[in-house]
């Protein structure tokens, strides 16, 4: 078992603003624990954790790796967010690297091929597209959610990025629901980048998916 990281510093406060690790969070550290050996058979010198919200996941995949030379880039559209994950990742002493921004935008052409993890645990939430307008310009805690037609807005932004940023073994680990449409997912992914998907853990609605090359 590997523990799941020390998340005592959040304070009420920043859980007014930043999404607190729930269910899907959890699923998601399942999802690498079971990937485990893999992961660390891979050493993977870039991991890039898009929404990182409070840097849970990426501090689970600091515990994963153990001391290597990793370098964890954690991006989130909400500043209070980066916040939170440059103090879990002081906390549980793994050097998260939090940058506010958009998906990757501003990392896109220098890590060109060359990210061998990415993970997302998205907006998700089937909303009004104006709602998803409206969070992703607020960045408020409600983009921690707000996903638009069909839950897919932002992670459909994020799909078209995701081939040109792995590396030669990269993978791209990603949180849906059935309501997201995981087969049209997986068929566009292969078709367009043939990138080969596999649904990992499962529960009731939340499911999490890898996507790898072929
Ligand atoms: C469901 S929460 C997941 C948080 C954390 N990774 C976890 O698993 O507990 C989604 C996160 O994505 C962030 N987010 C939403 N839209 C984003 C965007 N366009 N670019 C970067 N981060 C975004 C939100 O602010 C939020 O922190």
């Amino acid at each position: 078992m590997i523990p799941t990281p020390d998340l005592s510093h959040l304070t009420d406060q920043d859980k007014l603003y930043v999404y607190d690790p729930a269910e899907d969070t959890f699923l998601f550290l399942d999802a690498l624990e079971q990937d485990a050996e893999d992961l660390k058979s891979q050493k993977p010198l870039i991991c890039l954790e898009i929404g990182s919200g409070s840097g849970c996941v990426s501090a689970f995949m600091g515990s994963i790796l153990g001391s290597t030379n990793t370098l964890y880039l954690c991006t989130d559209i909400n500043n209070r967010a980066s916040d939170c994950t440059h103090r879990t990742g002081r906390c549980n002493k793994i050097p998260l690297d939090p940058i506010t921004c958009d998906l990757a935008h501003p990392l896109s052409k220098r890590l060109h091929h060359s990210v061998d993890i990415i993970l997302f645990n998205p907006p998700y939430v089937p909303t009004e597209s104006e709602e998803v307008l409206s969070a992703q310009s607020d960045r408020s805690i409600s983009g921690s959610w707000a996903g638009g037609t069909d839950g897919m807005e932002v992670t459909n932004r994020l799909l078209g990025d995701v081939e040109a940023l792995l590396s030669e073994r990269g993978k791209f680990y990603l949180v849906t629901l059935e309501r997201n449409n995981i087969p049209e997912i997986c068929e566009r992914m292969f078709r367009t980048f043939r990138l080969q998907c596999q649904v990992r853990v499962k529960t009731s609605d939340h499911l999490e998916l890898t996507s790898a090359r072929s």
